[in-house]
């Protein structure tokens, strides 16, 4: 209590010093980092002027000034168009500007500049970035899990995010843990009109503790600064080889073989679990596949 009383004191001693007067504090321009295009967005410049009158507000898009609030003119609010930004005059005032709809323009940095009234004519200045974003229209696609894996496999998973300006941020996750960076490769590359498509490859060889109760979890997110977030998961099971190779059945003889047991119900989103229907045949497929694969 005391303590916090004495900071007080000191700042207020500290203005009243430099301007001879309690005046402008606490400038602060909020606006959303990222929107998409063609949103409508809002932005706030907020202060307080404790005893002082406000002079003018204004606004600007890089160096650019594009709205003037000055509240002793007549209209008060002034608008130096930019293409590109439209100003609604309707929901803009002395603590608020609205973009009508966010083009490739309204991307960048902004800038909010109070100024008190006679006799400080006090200047704060603040800025902030916002980036203007085209969403993907879909989550993100993974490729090339297969459904069984062994211990020594390699595994080898690619993510794709179409279509987005910026590209999306991919990462890849393993059973909800961040994979490790040595295993990952990303790119970017040009997809339609000014879009573009974000690759990424998660390349390593399985091992026993990437299954749990013997199942592999593989997640992709695709993220845009805090505008975006969206994942894609599967699953791969844990393939438990015979542990008497003589007794494989024969070909001829129709026995189902009930390998893979799965006592919890699965939460893939793609591929299931189950895994009741595991044949001789898949067995056979993937030894196939793992020495093709060598
Ligand atoms: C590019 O986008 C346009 C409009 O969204 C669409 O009609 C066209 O099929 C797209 N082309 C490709 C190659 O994806
Ligand atoms: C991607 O991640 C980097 C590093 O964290 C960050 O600086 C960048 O803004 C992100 N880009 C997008 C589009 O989210």
């Amino acid at each position: 209590m005391f303590r916090s009383r004495s900071v007080v004191v000191n700042i207020s001693i500290f203005l009243l010093t430099l301007q001879g007067t309690l005046c402008l504090r606490n400038v602060q321009l909020l606006v959303p980092d990222s929107v998409e295009r063609g949103s409508r967005v809002e932005m706030k410049c907020v202060y307080d002027l404790e005893q002082e009158v406000l002079y003018t507000v204004k606004w600007y898009r890089g160096d650019r000034e594009f709205c003037r609030y000055s509240p002793r003119d007549v209209p008060p609010l002034k608008i130096f168009r930019i293409p590109g930004i439209e100003v609604d005059r309707e929901a803009t005032d002395s603590q608020r500007l609205t973009i009508q709809a966010a083009t490739r323009t309204a991307n960048g940095r902004y800038t909010c500049e109070v100024s008190a009234d006679a006799p400080s004519f006090q200047t704060a200045q603040v800025h902030a970035l916002m980036y203007v974003v085209d969403l993907p229209k879909s989550g993100p696609e993974m490729q090339g899990l297969k459904q069984y894996y062994r211990p020594g496999m390699k595994l080898k998973v690619e993510c794709v995010s179409h279509n987005s300006l910026p590209a999306a941020n991919l990462s890849f996750f393993i059973n909800s843990e961040p994979a490790h960076k040595q295993h990952v490769w990303h790119r970017v590359g040009p997809a339609n009109g000014s879009l573009w498509n974000a690759y990424s490859t998660i390349q390593f060889v399985v091992q026993k503790h990437h299954f749990i109760r013997g199942k592999m979890k593989i997640r992709c997110t695709a993220n845009i600064y805090s505008i975006y977030l969206k994942s894609n998961e599967q699953c791969a099971l844990e393939e438990r080889v015979p542990t008497t190779p003589d007794s494989l059945p024969e070909i001829n003889e129709v026995v189902l073989y009930p390998i893979h047991r799965m006592a919890e119900t699965s939460d893939c989103a793609v591929k299931t679990c189950d895994a009741t229907v595991a044949t001789l045949f898949t067995i056979l497929c993937h030894m196939i596949l793992f020495i093709n694969d060598d």
